[in-house]
């Protein structure tokens, strides 16, 4: 598989410093885009709520007193927003680009081998790779190639674009008419996790055909890939129109959103299955994907998982946000915790029995992430915790579930996310947790690819991190 090695590509991005802040230098073509974007709008057609459209597109966002300076100084929000979204090689500029990936070497040849024509016309994939608003929805400056635009998190623009600088405008007010509130954190996993996992919407969902086409695989985790995208500052003004946002919370909320989504897409019949066999994006794809030898000495690579009774050999499902979920709600919720655990280890027992079963169980385990996301939703956290649920993370309880890829990277960005937020909170300091980066980077060198993925050793070097975050508590 043809995978670039993210967690290794996060590791550098995150130490040189990426997370803190997004760039202050505005590259030239970015600029010249704004530029452009903003002659757009001068010259564009008036806005026209009566047109029956509700998408506005980037260029009405895009105005030198709106979001597209080339200086992050506004008064309330930063107005480099566009600069940020479409910077030509930072992470923070991917979704401006998400539509140009259709056009590349590596999107024809997915498109092409799928039999679905130019992939920048595939529903199958504009869906995720664009603001993918029906026909009659966009307004005259929509444009398809602006790839992930505002209007996909922020919502259509229509209802509230006129109303929202007004300077008796509030946010509950621009909610009530169509913006999405993304400081809440089960509404944005919603909206990330539509694309960064997949939804029943049209063309949001990666199959494993497109998979074994050359479509990269997905991994995601809110907070962190949050700060990777930020555009706005968490200042003062901020904090009192939205509140201070919490990254324990983001990251614990993130974990019960996508058992929810994943366990809901699974459970629905024409997401759960291709031709006669399950639907195998939802597996772990190294239980089928890994070299088989047939030598002397038989090198075991299946583990068996205290997490998860199922038969030995049996392809197991993706449990990466199931593993993290459980530690969350030991820690975090343990009035909830042993249900949750019950429900899945059920879930992985009901795949023994077959479709329908599985299904049922499926459900099951959807109602009890979505009370955990609720109750989560509904609290702080504080350092304390983000302490606890590291140690938790290496524990004996915890740590040998990790036996495979996609688990054992959802654990190191947790820690590292866990490890940021303990830095936000003044519990560590900034040189203290570079002296723990060491340390961290090993875990990250451990899942850089997933051929190379040797269970024993993730648990050792992850075991390394978490000691050295517990020495600091
Ligand atoms: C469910 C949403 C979804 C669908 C549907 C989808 N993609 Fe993607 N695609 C993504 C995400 C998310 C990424 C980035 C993965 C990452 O880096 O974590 C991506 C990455 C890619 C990349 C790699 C881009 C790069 O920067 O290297 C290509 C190429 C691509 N997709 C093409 C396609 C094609 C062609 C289709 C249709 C057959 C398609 N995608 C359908 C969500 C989707
Ligand atoms: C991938 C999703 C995504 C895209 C695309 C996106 N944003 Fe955001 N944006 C967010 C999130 C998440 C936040 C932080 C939560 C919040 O305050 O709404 C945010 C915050 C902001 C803020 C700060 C809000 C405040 O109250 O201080 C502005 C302004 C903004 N975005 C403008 C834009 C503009 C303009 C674009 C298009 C160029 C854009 N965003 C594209 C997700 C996105
Ligand atoms: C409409 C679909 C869509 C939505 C909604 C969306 N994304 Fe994405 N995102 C993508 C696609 C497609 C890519 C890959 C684009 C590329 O490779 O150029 C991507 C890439 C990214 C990347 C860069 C990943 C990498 O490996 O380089 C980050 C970070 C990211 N998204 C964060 C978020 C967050 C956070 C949210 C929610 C606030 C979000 N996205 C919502 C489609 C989406
Ligand atoms: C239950 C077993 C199973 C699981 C789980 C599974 N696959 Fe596959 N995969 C297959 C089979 C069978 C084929 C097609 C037959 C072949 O390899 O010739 C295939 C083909 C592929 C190919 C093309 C291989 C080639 O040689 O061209 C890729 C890439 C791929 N899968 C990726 C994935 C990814 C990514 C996942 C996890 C999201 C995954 N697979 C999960 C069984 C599986």
């Amino acid at each position: 598989m043809a995978r670039r090695a993210v967690g290794i590509r996060r590791f550098i991005a995150r130490i040189s410093g990426s997370r803190s802040r997004v760039a202050t230098t505005l590259p030239a073509a970015a600029l010249t885009l704004a530029i452009t974007l903003f002659i757009a709008l001068s010259a564009g057609e008036p806005l026209n709520a009566q047109g029956g459209y509700s998408y506005t597109g980037v260029a009405s966002c895009a105005g030198s007193t709106c979001h597209g300076r080339s200086e992050g100084n506004g008064a309330i929000v930063r107005q480099d927003e566009i600069a940020t979204w479409q910077s030509p090689s930072a992470v923070s500029g991917a979704h401006s680009r998400a539509y140009a990936v259709l056009g590349g070497r590596r999107g024809q040849q997915i498109a092409a081998s799928l039999g679905l024509g130019d992939a920048r016309e595939a529903p199958a994939c504009l869906g995720c790779h664009a603001t993918y608003a029906p026909g009659p929805e966009r307004g005259p400056r929509f444009r398809l190639d602006d790839g992930v635009g505002c209007e996909s998190c922020h919502g259509a623009a229509i209802g509230w674009l006129s109303s929202h600088y007004e300077v008796r405008g509030t946010h509950p007010a621009n909610v009530r008419n169509g913006l999405t509130p993304l400081e809440d954190p089960q509404a944005r996993a919603r909206v990330c996790l539509d694309c960064h996992y997949g939804s029943t919407d049209r063309g949001q969902f990666v199959t494993h055909s497109m998979m074994a086409a050359g479509h990269p695989r997905i991994t995601f985790e809110l907070d962190l890939f949050s700060s990777f995208q930020q555009h706005h500052d968490v200042d003062s003004d901020y904090v009192q129109r939205k509140g201070r946002p919490d990254s324990v919370q983001l990251w614990a909320v993130g974990q019960a959103e996508a058992v929810a989504r994943a366990t809901d897409l699974f459970a629905r019949p024409e997401y759960g299955q291709e031709g006669v066999f399950p639907q195998l994006y939802f597996y772990d794809c190294h239980s089928c994907h890994r070299p088989i030898t047939d030598g002397e000495e038989r090198r075991l690579t299946f583990e068996t998982n205290p997490g998860r009774p199922i038969t030995f050999g049996q392809p197991p499902f993706n449990d990466e946000n199931i593993i993290m979920l459980s530690t969350v709600a030991d820690v975090l919720a343990p009035g909830r915790a042993d249900a949750f655990r019950s429900a899945s280890r059920n879930f992985h027992d009901a795949m023994d029995n077959g479709r329908a079963d599985a299904q049922r169980a499926a459900i099951a385990l959807r109602s009890e992430a979505q009370a955990l996301s609720s109750a989560l939703s509904g609290r702080n956290f504080g350092s304390n915790d983000a302490f606890t649920i590291v140690a938790r993370i290496g524990s004996d309880a915890t740590s040998p579930r990790f036996t495979d890829y996609t688990g054992s990277v959802q654990a190191v960005m947790a820690i590292d996310t866990l490890l940021n937020a303990l830095v936000t909170d003044g519990r560590v300091t900034t040189g203290a947790a570079a002296g723990i980066r060491a340390n961290l980077n090993r875990a990250y060198v451990a899942v850089r690819s997933p051929n190379g993925y040797r269970p024993a050793q993730f648990r050792e070097a992850l075991g390394d991190a978490v000691s050295a975050i517990g020495r600091l508590r």
